[in-house]
């Protein structure tokens, strides 16, 4: 089964040995041959695969000037991921080609397949990074400035993974319609006892950085009533934001912190920590930020320390397309839910682009980990689906 194979091929690529989770960072080695991978799979379809100067890819079957259907995902995971995250949403894109080639389905419009990278930002720090570029939502000239934990200028990590951004990136001009099929990062589909839902919308989410600066100093000799300790500033700050977020029932999270000099008997002199926020509305999340940086500050000027909060990477709600996926849901009779992740497909919408998800139950509701798992008869569940809003989107007459 051509889905199983694919998936087999590539469950080793940028595998940890001790977590049996992924670390598939873009620009890397790991990347490298994913995109391989994918241009091998176009390849053996006949299909010729356009790689652009940052590592985008898409590959079209069938030409003519009809706007086009593209769907697609990202093969980039965050540290020590799951395997389904993005790859699912490609792999389903392939398979689901397949799968209209041995229904005898000649396309109506051109159907691309294409991959984004650095979705998860786990590398530069911006969500949905290739999909900004392409949308026009961020500029090379402001990207390129970007640097990873390491200090690489993404610039730089470009042009090593032997990329050339002069070279240009995608175009979306033949893309009339975007579908990512994903699999769901939570437990609505297993509530309703459905292997296959369609997305509603995309909860407004961002990072922000806080930099609490303190005084570095002797653990043992600075008496508790002297001391300007930035960790306890911080902590402070992630046990405040847990409780605004429980209270107004949206979500933040602290989960990256660096230390500096991270030493055990010295006081810091610095934390850097990240603030992961969604909630369910522009307002709520602006509210919710602005409330747990009142409390950051009001703490920081209590320990004598100081406190910069620096917003990395900012997305607004999005709804998509409401009759697209009331349409697309009376195919199967799927439910139609909202997220809390953000997603390529939300970039492609805010572009413009009439856009609809289709999700992939997923048992436990874990994503982000080691543990995300989706049973494969769902995922062939998925493929049919995909295969069945492919062909409704690109039958000739209908309208994409
Ligand atoms: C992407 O997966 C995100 O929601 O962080
Ligand atoms: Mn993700
Ligand atoms: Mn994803």
């Amino acid at each position: 089964m051509a889905f199983e194979e694919m998936w087999r091929d590539l469950s080793p690529v940028g595998r940890s040995a001790s977590s049996g989770g992924y670390f598939r960072q873009p620009w890397t080695s790991a990347e490298g041959e994913l995109r391989a991978w994918f241009a091998e799979e176009c390849a053996a379809r006949g299909l010729v695969v356009e790689t652009d100067g940052i590592g985008n890819q898409v590959a079209w079957w069938g030409d003519g000037d009809l706007p086009g259907v593209l769907t697609g995902s990202h093969l980039d995971s965050v540290l020590d991921g799951g395997a389904y995250d993005g790859p699912l949403g490609v792999v389903s894109a392939l398979a689901a080609i397949d799968t209209l080639r041995a229904r005898g389905v000649q396309p109506g419009r051109p159907i691309g397949v294409g991959v984004f990278v650095e979705e998860e930002g786990s590398r530069f720090g911006r969500a949905c990074l290739g999909s900004r570029l392409v949308a026009g939502a961020t500029t090379w000239e402001e990207a390129r400035e970007l640097r990873d934990r390491a200090g690489v200028f993404l610039a730089d990590a470009v042009a090593a993974a032997g990329l050339d951004p002069s070279a240009g990136l995608l175009s979306l001009d033949r893309v009339g319609t975007f579908v990512e099929l994903h699999v769901e990062q939570g437990r609505d589909l297993v509530d309703r006892d459905v292997p296959v839902g369609l997305a509603s919308e995309i909860w407004p989410h961002g990072r922000w950085r806080f930099d609490f600066a303190g005084q570095a100093n002797h653990a043992g000799t600075t008496r508790m009533e002297d001391r300007h300790d930035p960790m306890l500033t911080y902590a402070m700050t992630a046990l405040a934001a847990n409780k605004q977020a429980r209270l107004a029932e949206q979500r933040a999270t602290f989960g990256r912190i660096a230390v500096e000099p991270n030493g055990t008997n010295a006081v810091p002199s610095l934390v850097t920590a990240w603030l992961d926020a969604r909630a369910s509305s522009n307002a709520a999340l602006a509210d919710m930020v602005a409330a747990i940086e009142r409390q950051a500050e009001d703490r920081a000027g209590r320990d004598g320390t100081a406190l910069v909060v620096t917003p990395e990477s900012v997305s607004g709600s999005v709804a998509f397309d409401a009759d697209l996926a009331t349409r697309l849901a009376g195919l199967g009779g799927w439910p139609v839910i909202p997220t809390q992740a953000g997603h390529d497909a939300g970039i492609l919408s805010d572009a413009g682009i009439p856009t609809a998800m289709v999700f992939v139950r997923n048992p436990t509701g874990v994503s982000h980990s080691p543990d995300e798992r989706a049973e494969t008869a769902d995922c062939l569940a998925g493929v049919e689906a995909l295969a069945d809003v492919l062909a409704e989107l690109t039958r000739s007459g209908n309208p994409a």
